[in-house]
């Protein structure tokens, strides 16, 4: 049997299998007919400890439209984890049931222990505020379609970039690509943490901007990823009202912006944009939803090892 391959962290994947993976997911985005019995007989388990809408229901949908079959639950509340059963033995016992496993977990690393235990593919859907590779798998692919390209850009993440995983994931995979230059849009208390910072883009010597000034660096940017200030996460009521509204972005603050400019959002949205931006054709969010369904099934494909 061949060995298992997880999906953990966006490092797992090399740079070449991501660049698969998305042409792949363009593929079944042209022609989503032909892949509709390719997982017939698989089950997949989405066993969501935390809320989510998109992942949850992206993971589903691509399952269903591989032809396979999902089953789950949709928070901790409604699982034995509610009786106090360990995530290593959840695993466990899903793995009986199932042919691949996504889950999320509030615990940064839980699905790495997960993945020691699991007796199948084990994806993850976002662990606390550390990772999310499949969100950034949808971002890629998004960015590849909407600019033609994953290389030389320049990158701005607006918002809470201390607790957003997305951005942390995302970080970690453009890294690896040339010519990318990182734009840091944060209030003082929600910066990127140093594990992203120092260990990843000072250690690779990648061009970066720190700034409180969203439309000072606005004329710049390529892509601009504007994220919610995660409130799960704070230790405070307080802190999170102080900061909730940091950075508002309207049809104003977009004039300086370059016309071809691409606007990212993992969503859920909660005042970061304004509903007035999403006529605007620089808006991908929308787009971004719909590539998250595809490049999942292309996931899915390769971690089952199932032939295109
Ligand atoms: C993100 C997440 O869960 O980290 N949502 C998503 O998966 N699309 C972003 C967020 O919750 O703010």
């Amino acid at each position: 049997m061949s060995e298992i391959r997880h999906l953990i962290d966006i490092l797992d994947l090399s740079v070449e299998e991501i660049d698969a993976l998305i042409a792949l997911g363009e593929r079944i985005m042209d022609d989503p007919a032909a892949y509709a019995d390719k997982c017939r007989g698989k089950i997949m388990a989405t066993l969501f400890f935390e809320p989510s809408t998109r992942t949850r229901l992206s993971f589903e949908s691509a399952m269903l439209s591989l032809g396979g079959s999902v089953l789950g639950f949709s928070a901790a509340a409604n699982s034995s984890a509610a009786k106090g059963e360990s995530v290593a033995d959840t695993i466990r016992t899903v793995s009986a049931y199932s042919d691949i496993i996504a889950m999320r977990h509030p615990k940064e690393g839980a699905p790495l222990v997960a993945a020691a235990k699991a007796t199948v593919p084990v994806i993850n859907g976002g662990d606390g505020g550390h990772n999310h590779p499949t969100q950034t798998l949808t971002d890629l692919l998004t960015i590849q379609r909407r600019k033609g390209r994953l290389h030389d850009l320049t990158v701005g993440f607006c918002g809470d970039l201390k607790f957003g995983r997305t951005v942390h994931s995302l970080i970690n995979a453009l890294a690896r690509y040339q010519g990318i230059k990182f734009v840091l849009i944060a209030p003082e208390e929600l910066k990127v943490p140093s594990y992203v910072k120092k260990d990843v883009i000072q250690k690779n010597g990648l061009p970066y901007e720190q700034t409180t000034d969203l439309e000072a660096v606005m004329p710049e940017l390529d892509i601009l990823y504007m994220t919610r200030v995660q409130r799960e996460r704070f230790f405070n009521e307080e802190d999170y009202l102080r900061l909730k509204d940091s950075y508002i972005l309207t049809p104003d603050k977009l004039r300086g912006a370059k016309s071809d400019m691409t606007i990212l959002h993992p969503l859920p949205r909660v005042n970061e944009i304004s509903t007035a931006v999403d006529d605007d054709p620089r808006a991908g969010y929308f787009e971004q939803v719909r590539c998250g369904r595809f490049i999942r099934m292309a996931l899915i494909l390769k971690l089952l090892n199932i032939a295109e």
